[in-house]
């Protein structure tokens, strides 16, 4: 698949997918949620690939919000489907069984800081900053920042956030938890593709039930999301890796989950 706006590279068992706008310090316009959309859709259904990296070209950015450019002059109506589109993309990210790493290597503004919080975690660069600046511009987050920024950081953080613009170092953003881990920017992607690697070793069908469930059950009652729990904890009988792992606990041996 060709992407005028993102490489996809695979280094099997990991992929990484990179935001290719430098010269708008990787600004999403439509066409690239377009493919941010198709690229994760099209990592999901490759069995090979079993952890995901999503960051940004260059040095400065991970991503510097939606495309600016394209607000002047759109109605109401015409702006429905472009946050759509972001909600979109962010679901199939949230509802794939790959976990993916934001490896926020610069600016993570507005779309961009919403991008990252739709991946399972978030490791940055000490250079990094996160904000959703929409405020400043006379709008509000419309990628899920006004939701999945609460659901991270609770309601008070995020309204701080949201309500004044105000961009938040790595560190802080660590403080809060928005942020899993924060490196030195020499060493951000070394240490990110080792977690994936890390991840990427796991049973992977166990891996996807456990983000499923989490992500499935989180907004739901307790009773019906402990259903969902219950659901996705029996389908793990489904699969071999289940009992390679138990044979491997009781053979007193190291499980073999992936052989080739
Ligand atoms: N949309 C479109 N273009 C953008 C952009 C965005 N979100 N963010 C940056 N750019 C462009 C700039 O217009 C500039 O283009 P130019 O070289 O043609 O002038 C280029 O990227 C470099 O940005 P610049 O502003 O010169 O870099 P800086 O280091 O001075 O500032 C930021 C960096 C991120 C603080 C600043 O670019 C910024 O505030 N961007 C907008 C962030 C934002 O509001 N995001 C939410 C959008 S809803």
């Amino acid at each position: 698949m060709e992407f005028n706006n993102l490489t996809v590279e695979i280094e099997k068992p990991i992929a990484i997918v990179t935001v290719n706008r430098p010269k708008v310090l990787n600004a999403l316009n439509l066409e690239t949620v377009d493919e941010l959309a198709a690229a994760f859709a099209m990592l999901d259904a490759n069995e090979d690939v079993r952890a995901i990296i999503m960051t940004g070209s260059g040095e400065k950015a991970f991503v510097a919000g939606a495309d600016i450019t394209e607000f002047r002059g759109k109605t109401a109506p015409e702006m429905f489907p472009f946050a759509k589109k972001g909600h979109d993309a962010a679901r199939i990210m949230e509802s794939m069984g790959t976990p993916i790493i934001a490896a926020v290597n610069g600016f993570a503004l507005g779309g961009g800081c919403e991008m990252a919080m739709a991946c399972d975690m978030r490791f940055a660069s000490e250079t990094a900053q996160f904000g959703q600046p929409e405020i400043l511009l006379g709008l509000i987050p419309g990628m899920g920042g006004t939701q999945r920024l609460a659901r991270l950081v609770g309601l008070g953080i995020a309204r701080e956030l949201i309500y004044s613009g105000d961009r938040i170092t790595a560190q802080r953003a660590y403080e809060i938890g928005l942020v899993n881990k924060v490196f030195p920017a020499d060493q951000l992607m070394e240490e990110t593709k080792k977690f994936a690697l890390k991840l990427a070793a796991k049973p992977s069908h166990a891996l996807k039930m456990a983000k499923l469930a989490m992500n499935y059950g989180y907004d739901l009652s307790l009773d019906n999301a402990l259903m969902v729990e219950t659901q996705c904890f029996a389908q793990c009988w489904s699969h071999p890796d289940l009992e390679e792992g138990v044979g491997a606990f009781i053979e007193k041996r190291k499980a073999n989950f992936h052989p080739e």
